[in-house]
């Protein structure tokens, strides 16, 4: 049966914003400033849905702050997708008793992937007393009822139950930045990498309406932002699952459309289905950066193929070359598993002589973190954590190499970057993106913030560029 692409009325989320007035009514009596603390982890598509969170609790009258025995309301949005990622997440929830015995009345709610998995709920439940809400990616929407739940009836309230996931538009968004802005075109996965956890706990593929994307855009445009990252777990299915005969590359050229000096990025971009209809839409549309992050995993056609990844090396490297023939200036970023269940010597030796061959700008490197109730949980892996930590260090020191020598190519050319920030340096104050994305610090006035300017690259490292004003 073809899936059903399932929205959530308006008229629900406007419920949602009247339970928001609610609680406001309840938590500023008597002249109360109660204060929020959101602590995120995971992706940018968590940092977009902790900036909803922030969104209604701005609409309940809560300030916020990072200062955990400062909070009235605690809410920690999970990530599921490596082992490390759950255990600092466990150790800090559990580090929270102390600053609820400092602050009786705090509430303290566990949401986003990790919960999502059933034993994680169980785990909460059973083991972190200390935690009064756990709520799945799914239940989000409807966070300030949850959380009113608790207010009202003084228990604990579950909500993680199996779901394929809804589209839900006008939920109120309080952002994090004022220069760049993240910004969901599409929610799920269906790929099934065989060691993922994303498809189980953030449902199925689906995509916003293009008008709906469009408006968003424009609204942030309109706010000064000059830097729109677009976010999915694979951008390229987008309006695969809407009735509209629309893709990826089509939104790119509705966003470029907007009048403005932005720029439009995009994440993440899955090999499988990245076409050369997309590299000549960047290559054409004036204000998409020219970087791609097109994450390989691994070079090897055996683990590719057990990955369940839909490519092998050889068409991965025919779209490099596409994307070069279209942006010979392309930055080209990716991820890459080390050690998946059953990787041998040659194996790696193929994910090696891959990133030689494509030279990526910069490289994200994992180990293998068996994920319950992924295929490759179950599959044979003979190899010791000494092995994969020999490859994955290795790996790093080619990537670093790499990175660096790829750097050392900007020295004494002029790029134009978009300033973003400070970085609590003296030498080099701003920090800056050029527009494949890497990072230069500079020495400026920090009223250029959010403004583009031409910088005459004067050293570099493996992780940064250095620059003065041009
Ligand atoms: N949707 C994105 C990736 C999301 S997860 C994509 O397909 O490109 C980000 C990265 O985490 C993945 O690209 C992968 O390299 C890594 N990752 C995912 N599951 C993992 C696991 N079980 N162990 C180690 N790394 C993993
Ligand atoms: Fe995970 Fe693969 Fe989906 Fe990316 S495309 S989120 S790696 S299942
Ligand atoms: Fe983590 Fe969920 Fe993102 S598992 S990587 S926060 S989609």
């Amino acid at each position: 049966m073809a899936y059903i692409r399932k929205t959530i009325d308006e008229k629900e989320i406007e419920r949602q914003q009247a339970v928001c007035a609610r609680i406001f009514e309840r938590v500023t009596a008597d002249g109360a400033r109660p204060l929020a603390m959101v602590d995120t982890y995971g992706c940018q598509q968590n940092e977009a849905d902790s900036e909803k969170l922030r969104g209604y609790l701005a609409e309940m009258g809560y300030g916020f702050t990072q200062d955990e025995f400062q909070a009235d309301v605690i809410v920690v949005n999970t990530c599921a997708v490596r082992e490390h990622a759950e255990m600092r997440v466990l150790g800090n929830v559990g580090a929270l008793t102390h600053s609820k015995k400092a602050r009786p009345g705090q509430i303290i709610a566990v949401c986003g992937c990790m919960v999502q998995q059933e034993h994680m709920a169980q785990k909460i439940k059973m083991s972190y007393p200390v935690v009064d809400l756990v709520f799945g990616p799914h239940e989000l929407w409807r966070f300030p009822e949850l959380l009113e739940q608790v207010m009202e009836k003084h228990r604990r309230v579950f909500a993680a139950e199996k779901n394929d996931g809804a589209v839900a538009e006008g939920i109120p968004v309080r952002r994090d930045g004022k220069v760049k802005a993240w910004l969901s075109i599409m929610y799920g996965c269906n790929n099934f990498c065989t060691y993922c956890i994303v498809p189980y706990v953030r449902g199925r593929e689906r995509s916003r309406l293009p008008e709906d994307v469009v408006a968003e855009a424009r609204e942030l445009v309109a706010a000064g932002y000059k830097d729109i990252t677009l976010l999915g777990q694979n951008v390229n299915s987008y309006g695969k699952d809407l009735e509209e005969n629309v893709d990826f590359a089509d939104l790119i050229r509705m966003i470029n459309a907007i009048p403005g000096d932005f720029l439009i990025r995009f994440m993440t971009s899955h090999p499988r289905d990245a076409t050369e209809k997309l590299f000549r839409t960047m290559a054409e549309c004036e204000k998409c950066a020219h970087h791609i992050h097109l994450p390989v995993q691994s070079g090897s056609d055996r683990i590719l193929k057990q990955m369940n990844r839909h490519y092998d090396r050889a068409k991965y490297l025919s779209e490099i070359e596409t994307a070069r023939r279209y942006m010979p200036d392309i930055v080209i970023t990716t991820d890459i598993i080390v050690g998946f269940p059953g990787e041998t010597e040659e194996d790696f030796a193929d994910t090696l002589s891959l990133c030689e061959e494509v030279r990526y700008d910069a490289m994200f490197t994992f180990i293998y973190s068996k994920r319950v109730g992924t295929p490759a949980a179950t599959m044979p892996d003979p190899y010791t954590r000494e092995d994969k930590q020999k490859h994955f260090d290795a790996l790093t020191e080619l990537a670093n190499r790499i990175s660096g020598e790829k750097h050392k190519e900007y020295e004494g050319k002029t790029v134009r970057v978009l300033i973003d920030g400070e970085t609590g340096k003296e030498e080099y104050n701003l920090s800056s993106r050029t527009n494949g994305g890497r990072l230069v610090h500079l020495r400026g006035d920090k009223g250029l913030i959010g403004q583009f300017a031409e910088v005459k690259i004067t050293a570099s490292n493996t992780w940064a560029l250095y620059g003065e004003l041009a």
